[in-house]
């Protein structure tokens, strides 16, 4: 028996991204109104290193075997010590910044295999929510209308430049003739909920450290506050100042430079970036990990070309790959559509490119792979004669969307290495932004001893915004099987 596979992503064809960008180490601290769904994690380069689990008080690694494990110790108590810094500030930036309309963003979805779909082989769904504000969005999976809760996992959410974030869920799935799997993602922004998320106010800082080389000549420290999806102040080591963004912010900025508190915030930049960055060189950013390419023909897209070729590339890191497409050695820019590089949640990443095509007799096609785990520029024929005759199909399509939520799944190992064991230095406090409508307040350090002992600072309960409204989106997915044998 012999198969080839057509699978049509309908949602989430972007760009191709570029090829190589600055390092990014960030920390997330985020808080809401209420006390619900504390946040505190780490990621690298939009890779997520580990989280805290404030429920069990326990440091989650997220990292790949590639990788190792990573410890933080320490870290529980700082993030709990976090999470006071930030309610704190929520609370004082309800009131100066006088209780804003809530931004709500819902989510946009996207559904992809974790690996090429075959029949009967196992796999990996993957629903991603992307652009939602405030975080965070709640997943669920049906499969023939049956709710399935077995082997779903939910990531983290990540933020985007914009201060929206990211966040995705899978499933494992074995692809079988006829299965009709959904996803459903809920979110503030999105109507019918079928549980209740939160009203209130979302508040995130972000311990931003920023490099591009090993030297570590340009590296800079950056913490931002973010209330409501609005960046209020920042920390730049650069500058070695805070700068404020809103009235609020600019008056918090000031006080904060006035007093010194930017001096300590740029001991952060040799106490924690520096060293970190360091062991990161050492242990991560020299790994990559080659992609696994192929290049099949599938359905075409539209009218306008009879055949199409889809270059795939799975399983590479890091992210930053580009993929040309070469006919009789040239190449060609019109009639091609790229996804963008979707993240497999364990640190791989996916890409598909697609060359709408008529054939001429006698020409080569082959797709161009640029990637950092590769020396010099990979080339990929296409084989007409391996997808001739395409005798079986599986279609994925996604219909309906809008909202977002996160799932992640632990990885799929492919490379073996021991455990590095490194142990990261974690972020001091020295983000506190104190309320500037109270002077006796602006205090810092006794509010920091205040904060160590353990002593909450910022008991008020506020009220949330009226209404908050949920959205619901739902992906559809079908796989239709047509089996010949030869
Ligand atoms: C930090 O400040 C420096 C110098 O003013 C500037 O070049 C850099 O872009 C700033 N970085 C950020 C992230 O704001």
């Amino acid at each position: 028996m012999r198969f080839s596979v057509f699978v049509a992503l309908l949602l989430g064809v972007l760009n191709v991204s570029s090829l190589v960008q600055a390092h990014v180490d960030i920390n997330v601290v985020a808080c809401q109104t209420g006390d619900v769904d504390p946040e505190d994690e780490k990621g690298l380069d939009g890779d997520e290193l580990f989280y805290i689990d404030f429920a069990k008080g326990e440091v989650v690694s997220r990292t790949p075997e590639f990788i190792g494990q990573w410890g933080a110790p320490g870290w529980v108590d700082q993030a709990r010590t976090h999470q006071q810094v930030c309610k704190n500030n929520l609370d004082v930036a309800v009131k100066a910044e006088n209780s804003p309309t809530e931004e709500i963003d819902p989510p946009e979805v996207t559904v992809y295999p974790r690996n090429k779909v075959l029949p009967g082989r196992s796999n990996i769904l993957i629903c991603f929510a992307n652009n939602f504000f405030p975080a965070p969005v709640k997943v669920r999976w049906t499969k023939n209308d049956v709710e399935v809760t077995e082997g779903v996992t939910l990531s983290r959410y990540y933020p985007n430049k914009d201060f929206t974030f990211t966040q995705y869920s899978t499933i494992p799935f074995t692809p079988q003739e006829g299965d009709v799997y959904s996803c459903s993602v809920e979110h503030k922004g999105l109507p019918e909920p079928y549980t209740r998320l939160w009203d209130g106010y979302f508040h995130h800082m972000q311990n931003e450290c920023r490099y591009s080389s090993e030297d570590l000549t340009d590296l800079e420290f950056i913490s931002r506050y973010i209330f409501n999806k609005v960046e209020y102040a920042r920390y730049n080591s650069t500058s070695n100042k805070f700068t404020g963004y809103t009235e609020h912010g600019v008056k918090n900025a000031d006080r904060a430079n006035r007093e010194g508190e930017n001096a300590q915030q740029h001991t952060n930049l040799d106490g924690y970036c520096r060293p970190n960055a360091q062991r990161y060189f050492k242990n991560i950013l020299w790994h990559t990990v080659e992609p696994s390419v192929e290049v099949s023909s599938v359905k075409p897209f539209s009218q306008r070309h009879p055949m199409m070729l889809a270059c795939s590339a799975y399983d590479f890191y890091p992210a930053g790959i580009k993929l040309t497409w070469l006919r009789d050695g040239k190449e060609v820019k019109t009639d091609v559509t790229s996804t963008e590089e979707l993240y497999d949640v364990d640190w791989y990443h996916q890409i598909h490119s697609y060359l709408e095509f008529t054939p001429k007799s006698g020409e080569t096609i082959a797709c161009k792979v640029e990637h950092s785990s590769l020396s010099e520029a990979k080339i990929y024929p296409w084989d007409p004669s391996v997808s001739a005759g395409d005798r079986n199909k599986v279609i994925i399509g996604a219909s309906g969307l809008v909202l977002g939520l996160i799932l992640s799944l632990a990885g799929l190992i492919y490379y073996k290495k021991k455990s590095t064991g490194e142990v990261l230095n974690y972020l001091p406090l020295h983000c506190v932004i104190l309320p500037w409508e109270n002077p006796r307040t602006n205090k810092l350090n006794s509010v920091i001893s205040q904060l160590s002992s353990g002593e909450q600072l910022c008991g008020t309960q506020l009220r949330g915004p009226t209404s908050s409204f949920m959205i619901l989106a739902v992906i559809f997915l079908t796989f239709i099987f047509n089996f010949k044998h030869r």
